[in-house]
């Protein structure tokens, strides 16, 4: 594996590039090829069979076409449903998932009740039930499947995603820093943050918004610093690339990454 060689992020969608922003943000230096499975979005109601099949196809053309040196799953629901078969497929391949922010917001939260926003298929998980059982002692997390809500921000659907974040917070709860209320909200899909201005306005200034792209783009530096991977060029680049239609990626892209130099 050469240090030269691009990093692998894949999504069902555009929800990864709230996490390539951060990857960017830490690692200048890096070329990153960007995959969205745009044919077969959206993940999160499809099934796990289902994913971790999507998961393994995408992650194989990552790998076998672009010669990776590293692949970042981008989604929630993919790290949910194959983050094991991927590191069985690849294991000397450094592999960095995301999962729900349960333990920062663990460690924030003033009230002790903490909002959990995610798709069906990563909150019915294995995987998130163990992470979820192993801080509940600490804190009471009020989980919320969104159906839907990724499906709006990839369509980039004003009205939709208001009206659907404002049934989802309103089913979770009140919000606030008092005894009782939600002072802490997980953005447990990559697709979520592109949504944050009209979550804010829903649950108001004081509540901690928690995603997950910084300490994601953390995790890859160290591994690939432990592998002795990482590339010394000054300025990286990135290509975007879809199974099926790109045009919602580029008009993603163009609104929510800085530029290339
Ligand atoms: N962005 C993905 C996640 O983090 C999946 C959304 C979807 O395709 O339903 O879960």
């Amino acid at each position: 594996m050469s240090a030269d060689a691009p990093i692998g992020v894949f999504d069902s969608g555009i929800g990864g590039l709230s996490v390539l922003r951060a990857l960017r943000a830490a690692l200048p230096g890096e070329d990153f090829v960007y995959l969205a499975d745009t044919a077969h979005a959206p993940y999160g109601e499809r099934g796990d069979a289902f994913v971790a099949d999507r998961s393994l196809a995408v992650a194989r053309q990552l790998h076998d076409r672009h010669g990776i040196k590293a692949m970042v799953v981008a989604c929630n629901t993919a790290t949910a449903a194959a983050i094991a078969p991927l590191r069985q497929a690849w294991p000397a391949l450094p592999l960095v998932g995301v999962e729900p922010a349960l333990k920062p917001a663990a460690a924030q939260t003033r009230t002790g009740r903490v909002g959990v926003m995610a798709t069906r298929g990563t909150l019915g998980s294995t995987r998130f039930r163990a992470l979820r059982e192993s801080l509940a002692h600490r804190v009471t997390y009020v989980q919320q499947p969104c159906d839907g809500l990724a499906e709006a921000v990839e369509q980039d659907d004003a009205m939709k995603i208001i009206a659907l974040c404002s049934v989802y917070t309103g089913a979770m709860g009140r919000f606030g820093i008092q005894n009782g209320d939600i002072d802490t909200l997980v953005l447990g899909c990559t697709h979520y943050p592109f949504a944050t201005g009209v979550l804010r306005g829903l649950v108001g200034p004081e509540v901690q918004l928690v995603e997950t792209g910084e300490p994601v783009a953390r995790q890859t530096q160290r591994l690939l610093s432990n592998a002795g991977l990482l590339c010394g060029r000054p300025r990286g680049r990135h290509s975007l690339l879809a199974t099926g239609p790109s045009e919602g990626l580029q008009a993603a892209a163009a609104r929510w990454l800085p530029p290339q130099a």
